[in-house]
């Protein structure tokens, strides 16, 4: 039976651990050709190793766009096109307001929304050329809902949606779909290593199906949004939180 991504080349940030890592792997067992980029060359390298050449790492540090065109550049000497984009990288920040300096306010942005818009422009640039494609932004309910102490990071990751529907409205007449995916309470670093020891607790208090989510379980949403089964659906965001933002 073929694969629910058969045949589609997709590019992925921040693919050497987390969801990244639990979507290259997904996307491989749905018959795509991934490119996955990220700063840590040993995992991405195993993690490629691990899938027997049908993933590819690429050094990708998010926050810089030439990174970004090298790794479209890579991705279209090796297949020609790029079918399907994530952009999944991202990194968390907790801290109260006033204590956020100049330079952490920078880096959250740069890596959460420069990251992003870096990362549509390449994938655009190459859907446009092609014919279309899609591409899938992770957000966070702190995009949508109230966190305290998560100021930086609710402004990049609201960002992130309005950019994504602005570009959705943009591309769709190019055949190209825009959408995001919220994750709730995920068990990853950046979980554990922004918020407390107790961050796994708490993240399944807090959320109606009573714990927290594994990297697998945001596996299913990305397979829809990239492939054809999701052929109508732009601008709108998949949340996977187990109800937290109900
Ligand atoms: N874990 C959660 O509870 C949760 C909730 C909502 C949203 N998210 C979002 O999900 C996405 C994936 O995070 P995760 O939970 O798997 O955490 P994670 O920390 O395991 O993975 C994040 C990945 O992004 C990479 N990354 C960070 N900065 C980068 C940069 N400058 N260039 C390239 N790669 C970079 C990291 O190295 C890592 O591989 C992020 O966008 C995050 O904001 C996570």
């Amino acid at each position: 039976m073929a694969g629910r991504l058969s045949g589609k080349i997709v590019l992925l940030s921040g693919g050497t651990r987390g969801m990244g890592e639990a979507q290259v792997r997904g996307m491989v067992r749905e018959g795509a050709k991934v490119v996955f980029g990220g700063r840590d060359r040993a995992a991405g390298t195993a993690i490629a190793e691990s899938l027997g050449g049908k993933a590819h790492f690429v050094p990708l540090d998010v926050t810089r766009s030439e990174d970004w065109k090298a790794a479209a550049d890579f991705t279209l000497a090796k297949f020609g096109r790029i079918d399907g984009l994530v952009n999944n990288a991202g990194v968390g920040a907790t801290r109260p307001l006033v204590d956020i300096d100049d330079a952490e306010w920078a880096d959250i942005l740069a890596v959460n929304q420069n990251g992003v818009f870096f990362g549509m422009r390449e994938g655009a640039r190459a859907m446009l050329q092609s014919g279309g494609g899609a591409i899938v932004n992770v957000a966070s309910p702190a995009g949508t809902k109230a966190h305290a102490n998560l100021v930086a990071y609710s402004a990049a990751k609201a960002a992130v949606i309005g950019m994504s529907r602005a570009a959705a409205k943009e591309l769709a007449p190019s055949g190209i779909r825009v959408n995001v995916l919220i994750p709730g309470f995920f068990a990853t670093r950046l979980l554990t290593e922004t918020t407390n020891s107790e961050a796994l607790v708490r993240g399944a208090q807090l959320t109606p199906l009573g714990r927290v989510a594994q990297p697998e379980e945001s596996v299913g949403a990305v397979l829809f949004l990239l492939s054809d089964e999701s052929s109508f659906v732009t601008g709108t965001q998949v949340v996977v939180d187990g109800g937290y933002t109900a």
